[in-house]
């Protein structure tokens, strides 16, 4: 790929082209379900394809599951349950959990690299946050399996059984860690379905599950469509429904398990107000501006996606804000230099590509830097809207890629009612040199998570999780470790 452009100071600079190498990189051609330890052809004999958004290509076939083969997996997963996993002292059953972190951690370049192909994000965030982020929930939570009792202090702690699990796509190694991690450590058995554009860094893990000598069944991998996750949410076996994806198949979820005996936390849709006030660190509030909307393409549920300036320092932030895109790369995931990378998919590209129009259309001000997007592949360059109503369609609803809004106000009282009035509550971000209006924002804003003078910081510490339509229950932390425990 040609090197690309920037600019800095008024001077243009190229870079030469920083490639990752994909030589090390092994993937089969086509992929079965990893069930009861073994990998078994589907039942329905579908298999679907998955590609690189970055340019098109087919990486693998993957094999599509139905009832049965989620079935099939349950089964597996109840039987481990019952015989081995439930039996086992759970200082083994965490020794388990360290050797699969040290495998991911062996292997990380391998899932760095598959990652960014499968979902098309960029190689420097895949390997810098995805990867080690995901081995560090296998570690943390491998140091909580034989503590339960000291977790939950004079509580009766047990395992719920086999937990059903569906990820999305926006970060696929990140999430079936975040699930799998406290499943097993709490002492249940599991049934994960990736999504269908970024199955293979899941699949990865299975062998890397494999290669630890997990007992069988205790982790069970199906991939497949929305079919296969609503097999495993309608399974009568299943005991606690865990989900991260869109609010309307949240909403689907809750419909479907209502009235039985499964547990549930969903983690769904954001909408997440960036608040600048006007003694904030600009600089660094536009770094964190930029580090909100545009990480992984704005594939974020807790993106820093409405931005909102205090009138006297509005148009120094825009100013430096446009300036700072400008030197925006938009290219090649694999390439080092790359900000921003492809979109996950043809459908995601024409979800945000409806939303520039309509905000095209309802008359706000747009911003795009001018980049030369690559010929094939999903990509969209990073987007701002300016003068846009709080009714705006694009101020209320979840894009999901790198378009950000910008709205003004006067008064703490006015960014606090228009940060809450939108469906969502998941995140917020509040730049000030003022400790005490930190405190005071932070406690009025209806959000699961707010960060002060930072964005997008993660840790497996600390819980995360929503209000509102943006979902309930906590993963991280202990409260990700009690949401998969019965508590007497
Ligand atoms: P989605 O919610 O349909 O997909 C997430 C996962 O759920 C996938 O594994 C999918 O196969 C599965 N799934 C789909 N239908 C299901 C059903 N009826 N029962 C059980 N599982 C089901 O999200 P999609 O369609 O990929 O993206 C559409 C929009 O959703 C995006 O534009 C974005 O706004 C939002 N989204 C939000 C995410 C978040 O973390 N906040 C993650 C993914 C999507
Ligand atoms: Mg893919």
């Amino acid at each position: 790929m040609a090197a690309k452009k920037t600019i800095n100071q008024g001077v243009e600079w190229n870079y030469s082209p920083a490639l990752e190498s994909t030589s090390h990189v092994k993937l089969k051609s086509k992929y079965d379900l990893y069930i009861d330890g073994k990998w078994v052809k589907p039942q329905s004999k579908k298999y679907f394809k998955t590609i690189n958004p970055a340019n098109e290509d087919v990486l693998a076939e993957v094999a599509h599951a139905n009832e049965k083969d989620v079935d099939l997996a349950v089964k597996a997963a109840r039987k481990a349950y019952r015989n081995v996993w439930s039996k086992m002292a759970p200082s083994e059953r965490a020794k388990y959990i360290y050797r699969i972190a040290r495998l991911m951690q062996e292997r990380a370049r391998e899932l760095a690299v598959i990652e960014s192909l499968d979902a098309g994000k960029v190689i420097r965030e895949s390997r810098d946050v995805d990867v080690p982020l995901a081995c560090n929930h296998f570690f943390y939570y491998a140091g909580w399996a034989d503590k339960l009792e000291y977790a939950f202090p004079n509580r009766k702690v047990e395992a719920l059984g086999v937990a059903g699990q569906i990820i999305p796509w926006n970060f696929p190694l990140l999430m079936a860690a975040w699930k799998i991690a406290p499943a097993l450590a709490a002492g249940n058995t599991v049934v994960l379905k990736p999504a269908e554009t970024t199955p293979l860094t899941a699949l990865k893990l299975a062998e890397i599950i494999h290669d630890a000598g997990l007992p069988s069944g205790v982790v069970n991998i199906v991939t497949g469509y929305g079919d296969t996750g609503a097999s495993i949410v309608n399974h009568p076996d299943v005991d606690k429904i865990a989900f991260t994806g869109s609010t309307g198949v949240g909403k689907i979820i809750q419909k479907a398990i209502a009235g039985t005996h499964k547990k549930s936390t969903l983690e769904l849709g954001g909408k997440s107000a960036n608040i600048i006030m006007d003694d904030a660190p600009i600089d660094q509030a536009v770094e964190g501006i930029v580090n909100g909307i545009f990480f992984n393409q704005g594939h974020v549920c807790c993106a820093g996606s409405r931005l909102f300036v205090q009138e006297g320092v509005a148009e120094k932030v825009i100013e430096k804000l446009k300036h700072r895109m400008d030197s925006l790369i938009v290219g090649d995931p694999l390439d080092k230099n790359t900000d921003i990378g492809a979109i996950n998919s043809k459908d995601q590209l024409d979800i945000i590509n409806g939303y520039v129009k309509i905000g095209n259309a309802e008359g706000a001000e747009m911003y795009q830097p001018k980049c030369k997007l690559p010929k094939s592949g999903f990509y969209c360059p990073p987007t701002l809207f300016m003068d846009v109503a709080q009714s705006s369609r694009l101020v209320q609803e979840e894009i999901f890629g790198p378009v950000l809004t910008i709205q003004t106000f006067r008064t703490v009282d006015e960014v606090l009612q228009k940060a809450n009035n939108t469906p969502f509550g998941l995140a917020a971000g509040i730049w000030t040199d003022k400790g005490s209006r930190i405190f005071n924002l932070t406690t009025k804003l209806r959000a699961g998570v707010i960060w002060a003078n930072t964005y997008n910081k993660f840790d497996p510490t600390s819980p995360f999780g929503g209000y509102k339509e943006s979902g309930f229950g906590r993963e991280g932390g202990l409260q990700g470790l009690g949401a998969y425990l019965k508590m007497n």
